[in-house]
């Protein structure tokens, strides 16, 4: 089986992150197959359309990064009801110029943990609408909401195994949808 090339995309900045703690589960547990690549967002500039033509070093990387893969995976906080402007940002930077978005025809997968009930199903549901504009084929079952009480990640960042079996699962579903959606 070949190695599918998976960029993958936190949407949240900050050291202690839930959901880089989870995206870090997730390349433990995924088999050599599936090859996860930490995309940066921390550094982009806040988007503007005059910079098109002149894109600062970062934004040609994340460009270039996202190019290269064969899918894209996001593991994305909620804010508010909705996905982190960081995030938002770093979607419109690969969108631009007009016409060379690097995200057309990506696969792509969404998880997410919030201490929250909703476990990031509204920020899921924003995203799969902004990634629907990008011509993105996002995988829509099973969805991945996890609520993280106290200790869901041990010491060692680590999940329980019935998390880990769901995870484990979902990055089947995952490494499917890549291999037949990619063109
Ligand atoms: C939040 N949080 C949050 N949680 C949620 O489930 N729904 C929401 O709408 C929001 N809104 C929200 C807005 C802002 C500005 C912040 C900072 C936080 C809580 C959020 O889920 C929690 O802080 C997570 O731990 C953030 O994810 P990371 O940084 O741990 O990955």
């Amino acid at each position: 089986m070949s190695i599918l090339k998976i960029a993958m995309i936190v949407g949240s900045l900050r050291t202690a992150s839930l959901n880089r703690q989870l995206a870090n589960v997730v390349v433990k547990l995924t088999p050599a197959e599936l090859k996860f690549s930490p995309v940066r967002i921390d550094d982009l500039p806040l988007y503007n359309q005059d910079d098109d033509d002149t894109p600062a070093a970062c934004v040609t990387r994340l460009r270039h990064e996202i190019r290269d893969a064969d899918g894209v995976l996001f593991v994305t906080p909620e804010y508010n009801r909705s996905i982190p402007g960081v995030l938002k940002n770093a979607i419109d930077h690969g969108s631009r110029p007009r016409g060379k978005s690097v995200w057309t025809s990506k696969p792509a997968g969404i998880i997410g943990v919030s201490p929250g009930r909703m476990g990031t199903a509204l920020a899921q549901q924003h995203l799969r609408n902004v990634l629907a504009s990008l011509d993105m084929p996002t995988l829509a079952m099973p969805e991945v909401f996890l609520l993280a009480a106290d200790g869901f990640f041990d010491a060692a960042g680590n999940v329980d195994a019935q998390t880990q079996k769901l995870l484990q699962d979902w990055t089947t579903r995952f490494r499917h949808w890549v291999t037949t959606n990619r063109r």
